[in-house]
């Protein structure tokens, strides 16, 4: 169920996509690329509402669409913001785009983060690699909203300073007194990395100051990464049901009707992307 910001709203075709134009685009690494988008219709940018941690299906006439998480926060309206990692067919024809070149949008999909629960919680969000794609929704929505909020932590990880997403973003938030940042590479390979080096479960040894009975984590990385995170937050006596994850698996329509992401009786992409631990416990084909 959505209990998100938007909970409200009925797409008016759920298959329809909706043109928008690409308006900024740069490198965030050297296989994942930032893009901005608007709707070509300033009546659709003005009511474009989304959930940190929902999806939209970007599609090239021709080629074909996938599902992406939205980067940017609903806080800062009018615009969608992707990363995207090119894979493959629909990817790469993305990669070729230039700005002001059109795109198809539809949606967005998924439940996204329970944002009404998250008020006035402790937050303890943990990434790694592509995962600050919807991280980073919710990280800025909660920025934004900061008295809304009580402690904040960031824990990133990539594996080496060049794959850090949004490094210079993460960066200017240490900076900041109000959030705790504290960014990790797995291994420095150019001698100059001035944060932490090490595993991202290493960083959990400083975290101090948070309520667990009161604290939400978030996780979204690499597989291999769920397990290790999940043990930490548990050492730090956070409720299973406040342990929050974005899982990704094949999706082909966005919404429940080819069942290409149904993990025995769940629709990852109407129940997920975001799962609570205690919801997918028993469903180890969802975590590990
Ligand atoms: C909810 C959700 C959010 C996502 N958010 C992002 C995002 O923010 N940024 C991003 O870059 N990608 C994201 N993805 C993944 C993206 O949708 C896929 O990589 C997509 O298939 C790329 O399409 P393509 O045609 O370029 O590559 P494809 O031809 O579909 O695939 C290329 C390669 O990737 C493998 N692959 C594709 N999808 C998956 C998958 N889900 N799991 C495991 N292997 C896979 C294929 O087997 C193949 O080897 C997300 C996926 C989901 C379900
Ligand atoms: S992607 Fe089609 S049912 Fe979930």
């Amino acid at each position: 169920m959505n209990e998100g910001l938007c909970a409200d709203i009925k797409l008016a075709n759920d298959f329809q996509p909706d043109m928008m134009r690409i308006v900024r685009k740069y490198n965030l690494t050297d296989d994942v690329r930032f893009f901005q988008v608007r709707p070509m219709e300033e009546q659709k940018a003005l009511t474009l509402c989304y959930n940190p941690g929902q999806f939209m299906m970007v599609s090239r006439l021709g080629v074909g669409e996938a599902p992406f998480s939205i980067s940017s926060t609903p806080s800062r309206p009018g615009l969608l913001e992707f990363c995207i990692r090119e894979v493959g067919q629909v990817t790469q024809s993305i990669f070729r785009l230039n700005e002001n070149d059109s795109i198809g949008v539809r949606g967005p999909y998924g439940n996204g983060f329970p944002m009404e629960r998250l008020k006035g919680r402790d937050l303890v969000i943990t990434m790694g690699g592509l995962g600050a794609a919807p991280l980073r929704s919710l990280i800025l929505y909660a920025l934004d909203n900061r008295d809304d909020f009580g402690e904040i932590y960031l824990l990133h990880g990539a594996k080496k300073p060049g794959e850090m997403l949004f490094k210079t973003e993460f960066f200017d938030m240490i900076e900041r007194k109000d959030v705790n940042t504290m960014l990790t590479v797995d291994a420095d390979d150019t001698g100059k990395w001035p944060a932490k080096v090490g595993l991202v479960t290493t960083l959990f040894k400083d975290i101090k100051q948070i309520d667990p009975a009161n604290t939400f984590a978030a996780i979204c990385g690499p597989p291999v990464m769920y397990k290790f995170v999940i043990q930490e937050l548990l050492k730090l006596k956070i409720p299973k049901n406040q342990i929050l994850l974005s899982l990704e698996r094949r999706m082909k329509c966005g919404i429940g009707k080819c069942g290409h992401c149904v993990v025995k009786h769940i629709y990852t992409c109407m129940d997920g992307p975001v799962f609570s631990y205690w919801d997918v416990i028993n469903m180890k084909e969802l975590i590990y």
